[in-house]
């Protein structure tokens, strides 16, 4: 199962990227699932742009449907190509709020001017890391970028302690990575561009690359392979570990969350969230939406569902997992994602690594 980055191409502005993304968008969008939940019944509605699996937002949305008797109107497909469109239609939104699995595209929007502040009670619940500066985007819940592992394999003590390791020659084909189109793991090098610049992330994935990794094209590739024992780890975010554990066979697994020593920067935390798109038709009932799905239990609700960790530290977390006050994160607000995300694919494949 793979919860979400569908499309993975990241945004561009070049002409090379336009046109790579212009065809993704096509594809894509020819593949979008329109959902009408069915349950409201009161003649109002809400459009909502998801680039998150349906299974993931559908019980939420549909007791509000019940609740409020709005209907909720869900198009599923790529977030990267709902970026697109949100973008392309801002002269005449058609959507309300966009549900994403990633803030660096939501902070893009946020950036291109086609978002608006979330004025309602409960956003500033959100710690202020996990959402943007004039709260037209805000976290639902979190995904911590870890390393899960194989404990028949290798000891806890022999794993890495910092992402950094993965450079070290003594895990040559030891672990594997995602392909580099992986929107989870484009985030996580915008965020290791923003702390070390762009030559200090290249440097760091060609002596990834050194270490001759499998490049699979998804999470769920890199959960099955270290589950089976083909590889002793890999990197992933952290609930891969928690979908594994559920296996029936193959699940003798553990999680390190690296970089969590004096003088380390932390792991990279990345969000799932939701954001008011500009001139959203529905305003008003977008709000009461993004309102009901701020509350604590709704917020809970969605991390049990997708398994992420909750966004609220006093939230009850699942199996195996920290809290998401119990470790060190990156130092670094997730809206400063928005500046590099952009362009952080076209670098990682000018230090080798393909889409
Ligand atoms: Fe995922």
């Amino acid at each position: 199962m793979n919860n979400d980055e569908r499309g993975g191409r990241a945004v561009g502005s070049n002409a090379k990227m336009s046109r790579v993304a212009a065809g993704v968008a096509v594809l894509v969008l020819a593949a979008v699932a329109v959902v009408v939940l069915g349950r409201g019944t009161g003649g109002e509605e809400i459009v909502i742009y998801s680039g998150r699996r349906e299974q993931f937002v559908t019980p939420v949305l549909e007791d509000f449907e019940r609740q409020t008797g709005i209907r909720v109107r869900l198009l599923s497909g790529s977030a990267t190509s709902f970026a697109h469109r949100i973008a392309g239609e801002r002269r005449r939104p058609q959507a309300d709020i966009f549900l994403a699995n990633d803030a660096g595209v939501m902070e893009y929007l946020r950036r291109q001017g086609v978002l608006q502040p979330i004025g309602v009670r409960g956003v500033d619940r959100i710690p202020e890391k996990f959402r943007a500066g004039d709260n037209s985007w805000t976290g639902l819940s979190a995904r911590a970028r870890v390393l899960m592992y194989n404990k028949d394999l290798i000891g806890e003590d022999e794993m890495p302690r910092s992402l950094f390791d993965l450079t070290a020659p003594r895990y040559s084909g030891r672990f594997a990575i995602t392909r580099a189109g992986n929107s989870s793991l484009v985030s996580h090098m915008a965020a290791v561009r923003a702390a070390r610049g762009d030559s200090g992330m290249k440097d760091f994935i060609r002596g990834v690359l050194a270490n001759d990794p499998p490049v699979t094209s998804g999470h769920t590739d890199i959960r099955r392979m270290v589950g089976a024992g083909e590889v002793e780890f890999g990197l992933v975010n952290c609930y891969y570990f928690r979908l594994q554990l559920d296996e029936d066979h193959n699940n003798n697994v553990g999680i390190v969350y690296p970089d969590q020593g004096d003088g380390q920067p932390g792991t990279f935390v990345n969000v799932a969230g939701a954001a008011l798109i500009d001139g959203a038709p529905n305003h008003d009932n977008a709000l009461k939406l993004l309102e009901y799905l701020l509350q604590p239990q709704q917020l809970q609700r969605f991390s049990d569902i997708s398994r992420e960790t909750p966004i609220l530290p006093e939230a009850e977390h699942p199996e195996g997992g920290k809290p998401i006050d119990a470790f060190r994160w990156m130092d670094m607000p997730l809206a400063e994602l928005g500046g590099v995300w952009e362009d952080t694919l076209d670098a990682m494949e000018e230090a080798g690594i393909a889409e």
